[in-house]
C-alpha cells in the first residue's frame, strides 16, 4: 500500500487481513441475535397484528378472542405503555396506533409460547378499522400538499442570471425509486428483565444508544436501567439505524409486563411490509450550460417519498441536497427539498443517506443533456469537475479535485477508453439489434455526519495481567469488517501482535452516547477513540519500560505489580466541522471520498435485456487500514448500487381497489435483487495511491457507502447504449430502475426518433423542455 512509510514499522494498519468474523461467518458459528433465543429459558414469541389498509381510523380493538387461542400468553396494547406511546425521537410515530397509516402497520402485538399460537392469536384479534383516502405515490402527495418537516434550500448566487446567462437551457424531471435493504438478517430483538427490573435488550441495531433511548422512554425508566447490546448483524446498510427501536421496545415492553424473556424476530414478509425503505425522489429542474459545456446554473426542487412519519427523512434530505452537485462546479444554484408524507412505510437511511438521490439527478441531467449539446457525455461531465479553491453550492471548499482527476484519468487509461469507444462505435454500426454503451461518472462524497454532534466517538479498552487486550468501542458490526479495522488500529498503537486483541460485543453499558454506525464513519469516529485509548495506555507502558524494551507480557506483568493502570476510555471528536443548517451554509463534512468507474453494457433491441461486459473502477480510500475489507466494500457498493438502479423494482398497489397502498414486492419471488448472473463479465478495482488522508486514523478514509454510486455508471452505459438504437444526438430519457422493460422502452424510444427532433439546439433557444413537469 502507498504512504505505508508513514506508519509505524510493526504496523498491522494496511495489511489485507481477512474479515475478522470470517470463520464464524462461513461455519455459521458466527451468533447473530435470534441464535440467542434457542439458549434463553422460557422466551415468549412476539406477532403482529397488521392492518390491511393502507389509511384507517382504529375504531375499537377487541383482544378476548385472541386470549382463547392455546399459547398465547398476553396481546399488548396501546393501554400497556407505562412511558410514552412512541417509537422514534419526533413524536410522530407511535408504537400502537390509532390511525393505521401504512398498509400492514401492526397495531397490536400478541405474545404466546409458541411463534404458531402467536400467529393464530393475532388473526384472532378483532379490530374495526375505518378506511380512509390513501396517498400512495409522490404525485397523489404533491397534489394533496402532503408534506411533512423542514423544507430546506441549498443556494448561491443568482440562478436566473445565470440561467438567462446560459448559451443552452433545459429543463425536465427526474424520478427515482426506492430501495429494499434486504439484510439477510430480519429485524430481531431479545429482552429480558434483570433483578431490580433492569432491561436487558439484544439488538440487531446500527445504533444501540437510541435503541436504548427509545425503551427507556417507552417503558418510563432511565437510560441507566436499560442495556442495549448488539453482537453483530447480518447487514444493516442503514436498515437498522432507526427502525429497530420501536421492534426492541415492544420486545422489553412484553418481557416488561410478563417477567420473561421476548423475542421478536421478523419474518420476510412482516420486515418486507413493516420496515422502511430508501427513500424515492421526484425531481423538477431547469439548467443552463454555455457554448463549451459547462454548467451555468441549476434550480431544481427535490420531493422525497417520506412514508408516513419523519424518522430519517429530514437528514436524508439534507444529504441529498448536498450532493446534488456531485463533482461538478456549478455557478450559480439553488436546490429546494421537501419531504412528501404518503401512506406507506416509513423511509429511512439506505447506504448513501440521500446522498445517491441527489447526484442521480445531476447525472441525468448530463445524461440527457450530452447529446442535446452535441458533446460526448463522458467529454461533458469532464469539462465540468471540480477545480481546487471552487466551491459547494453549501460553502465547503474543494480541496482534493485532483484525486478526482488522477482517479478519471487513471480508470480513462487502465480501462483503455478511448480504444474501446472506437470499438463499441464500431461494434454498434455493425449490429442492427443489439447495441453497447461505455459510460464513465465520478463519485464526491462528503464524509461526517451532516449533524455535526454525531461526530462524535468513544472507546474503552483493557489490557489483562497475562496481555491481552479487549477492545470495546461504540460502533457496531454488520458485515462491513469494522470490528477488523478496530482490531488492527489497537493492535498498530499498542504495537502488539493483532492476536493478542479481541473485539468485545457493542454495548451500551461500556460506552455511552454513541453515533449510529452511519454516515460511513464508524472507523474513522471509533478508530479516533480506540487509537486515543490505547495511547493512553502505550504512553504509561512506556514509561514503565523506562526504554528497556521489556517483553509485552513482562511489561504488563510490571506494570501491574507497579500498580499502573492498565486500562484506558478514548475519547474522539471530529476538528474542523462547521454546519449551520437553518441556512444550509458551512462546512459539513470532514473530507470529501471520491471514485471513478467506467461500465460497459451491452442491450437487446428485442427485450431490453442487457449484460455488463466490464467495470473498471479507481476509489479513493486514502492509505486503506485494510485493503481486502475495502475491496469488499467497494465491489458490494457497486453491486449493492446496480441493484438499485438497474433491477430492484418495488412496486405498491396505487389502484383504488381494497389493497391500495399495500407493497406488491413482498418476498424475494417478486423483488429482484443481484445475483451472481448479473455480475459484471469483468470486474477491475484499484485503490488510488498516494491518498494519506492527513487528520483522519491513519490517514485512511471512509468506505462504506460512497462506492454505491460508481454504479451511476451502469446507469449511463445503459442510457448511452440505448440512444445508439437512434439517430446521433438522440436523448434518452431512462427509467430508474432502469429494469430490462424500461430499458426496452427507452430504446424502442430512441429507435423512432426523428432526426430532427434530435441534435443540438440553436445557441439562447428558448428552454427546452426534455419532458413534462
Ligand atoms: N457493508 C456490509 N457488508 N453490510 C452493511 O450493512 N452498511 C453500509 C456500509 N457497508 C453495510 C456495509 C452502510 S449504510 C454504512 S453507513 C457503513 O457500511 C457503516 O459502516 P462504517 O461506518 O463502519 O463504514
Ligand atoms: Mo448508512 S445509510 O449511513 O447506515
Amino acid at each position: 500500500m502507498s504512504q505505508l512509510s508513514r506508519r509505524p514499522e510493526h504496523a498491522v494498519v494496511g495489511q489485507a487481513l481477512r474479515h475478522e468474523s470470517a470463520a464464524l461467518h462461513v461455519t455459521g458459528r458466527a451468533l447473530y441475535t435470534d441464535d440467542l433465543t434457542p439458549r434463553t429459558k422460557d422466551v415468549l414469541h412476539a406477532w403482529p397484528v397488521q392492518a390491511p389498509h393502507a389509511h384507517a381510523s382504529v375504531l375499537a380493538l377487541r383482544t378476548g378472542p385472541a386470549h382463547d387461542v392455546p399459547g398465547v400468553v398476553r396481546v399488548l396494547t396501546a393501554d400497556d405503555v407505562p412511558g410514552v406511546n412512541d417509537a422514534g425521537t419526533k413524536g410522530d410515530e407511535p408504537l400502537f396506533p390509532s390511525e393505521v397509516c401504512f398498509y400492514g402497520h401492526a397495531v397490536a402485538w400478541v405474545l404466546g409460547e409458541t411463534l404458531e399460537a402467536t400467529r393464530l392469536g393475532a388473526a384472532a384479534v378483532e379490530v374495526d378499522y375505518e378506511p380512509l383516502p390513501a396517498l400512495v405515490s409522490v404525485a397523489d402527495a404533491i397534489a394533496a400538499d402532503s408534506f411533512q418537516g423542514a423544507r430546506p434550500t441549498v443556494a448561491r448566487g443568482d440562478v436566473e442570471a445565470g440561467l438567462a446567462r446560459a448559451a443552452h437551457t433545459f429543463s425536465g424531471t427526474t424520478e427515482m425509486a426506492g430501495q429494499e435493504h434486504f439484510y439477510l438478517e430480519t429485524h430481531a430483538s431479545l429482552a429480558t428483565v434483570e433483578d431490580d427490573g433492569r432491561i436487558f435488550v439484544q439488538c440487531s441495531t446500527q445504533h444501540p444508544s437510541e435503541t436504548q433511548e427509545i425503551v427507556a422512554h417507552v417503558l418510563g425508566l432511565h437510560s441507566h436501567e436499560v442495556t442495549v447490546q448488539c453482537l453483530r448483524m447480518g447487514g444493516g446498510f442503514g436498515g437498522k439505524e432507526m427502525q429497530p427501536h420501536g421492534y426492541a421496545a415492544i420486545a422489553a415492553l412484553g418481557a416488561r409486563l410478563t417477567g420473561r424473556p421476548v423475542r421478536l424476530r421478523l419474518n420476510r414478509t412482516q420486515d418486507l411490509t413493516m420496515s422502511g425503505k430508501r427513500h424515492g425522489f421526484h425531481a423538477t429542474w431547469r439548467v443552463g450550460f454555455a457554448e463549451d459545456g459547462r454548467l451555468e446554473a441549476l434550480e431544481a426542487t427535490l420531493t422525497s417519498d417520506g412514508g408516513w412519519g419523519l424518522d430519517l427523512s429530514e437528514p436524508v434530505l439534507a444529504r441529498a441536497l448536498c450532493h446534488v452537485d456531485n463533482a461538478y462546479w456549478i455557478p450559480d444554484v439553488r436546490l429546494t427539498g421537501r419531504v412528501s408524507r404518503t401512506h406507506k412505510t416509513s423511509q429511512t437511511a439506505f447506504r448513501g443517506f440521500g446522498g445517491p438521490q441527489g447526484m442521480l439527478v445531476l447525472e441525468d441531467i448530463l445524461g440527457r443533456c450530452a447529446p442535446l449539446l452535441g458533446i460526448e457525455p463522458h467529454e461533458l461531465r469532464r469539462r465540468n469537475l471540480y477545480e481546487n479553491g471552487q466551491h459547494t453550492p453549501y460553502g465547503q471548499v474543494i480541496t482534493q479535485a485532483d484525486r478526482l482527476v488522477r482517479a478519471w484519468d487513471q480508470v480513462t487509461e487502465s480501462a483503455e477508453l478511448e480504444r474501446r469507444r472506437a470499438e463499441v462505435a464500431r461494434f454498434n454500426s455493425t449490429h442492427e439489434h443489439v447495441r453497447r454503451g461505455l459510460a464513465i461518472t465520478p463519485v464526491k462524497f462528503g464524509i461526517s455526519f451532516n449533524f455535526t454532534a454525531f461526530n462524535q466517538a468513544g472507546a474503552l479498552v483493557h489490557v489483562y495481567k497475562d496481555g491481552s487486550v479487549l477492545v470495546n468501542h461504540g460502533g457496531t458490526e454488520m458485515g462491513q469488517g469494522l470490528h477488523t479495522k478496530m482490531l488492527q488500529v489497537a493492535a498498530t498503537s499498542l504495537g502488539v501482535p493483532l492476536e493478542r486483541v479481541r473485539l468485545a460485543p457493542t454495548r451500551t453499558d461500556k460506552v455511552p452516547n454513541t453515533s449510529a454506525t452511519a454516515a460511513s464513519s464508524g472507523a474513522d469516529l471509533n478508530g479516533g477513540a480506540v487509537k486515543h485509548a490505547c495511547e493512553q495506555i502505550r504512553q504509561r507502558l512506556d514509561a514503565v519500560d523506562a526504554g528497556r524494551g521489556l517483553p509485552w507480557e513482562e511489561l504488563v506483568r510490571t506494570a501491574y505489580l507497579e500498580r499502573v493502570q492498565l486500562f484506558a476510555a478514548g475519547y474522539y471528536r471530529t476538528e474542523g466541522l462547521d454546519w449551520d443548517p437553518s441556512v444550509m451554509r458551512g462546512s459539513p463534512f470532514k473530507y470529501f471520498a471520491h471514485g471513478v468507474a467506467a461500465t460497459e453494457v451491452e442491450v437487446d433491441g428485442f427485450t431490453g435485456a442487457y449484460r455488463t461486459r466490464r467495470v473498471d473502477i479507481v476509489h479513493d480510500v486514502g492509505d486503506s487500514l485494510s485493503p481486502l475489507v475495502d475491496l469488499g466494500q467497494i465491489e458490494g457498493g457497486f453491486v449493492q448500487g446496480c441493484g438499485w438502479l438497474t433491477l430492484e423494482d418495488l412496486r405498491w398497489d396505487e389502484s383504488d381497489g381494497e389493497h391500495r397502498g399495500r407493497l406488491l414486492t413482498r418476498s424475494a419471488s417478486t423483488y429482484k435483487l443481484p445475483s451472481l448472473s448479473e455480475l459484471p463479465e469483468e470486474l477491475h478495482v484499484a485503490l488510488l495511491e498516494r491518498a494519506h488522508e492527513e487528520g483522519a486514523v491513519y490517514g485512511s478514509k471512509a468506505v462504506g457507502e460512497p462506492p454505491l454510486m460508481l454504479a451511476f455508471s451502469m446507469r449511463e452505459a445503459l442510457r448511452q447504449a440505448c440512444a445508439a438504437f437512434g439517430p446521433a444526438g438522440t436523448s434518452v430519457d431512462l427509467a430508474s430502475p432502469a429494469t430490462p422493460e424500461a430499458v426496452y422502452w427507452a430504446l424502442d424510444a430512441a429507435r423512432s426518433a426523428a432526426p430532427e427532433r434530435s441534435g443540438s439546439p440553436e445557441p439562447g433557444a428558448a428552454l427546452v423542455e426534455l419532458s413534462e413537469a
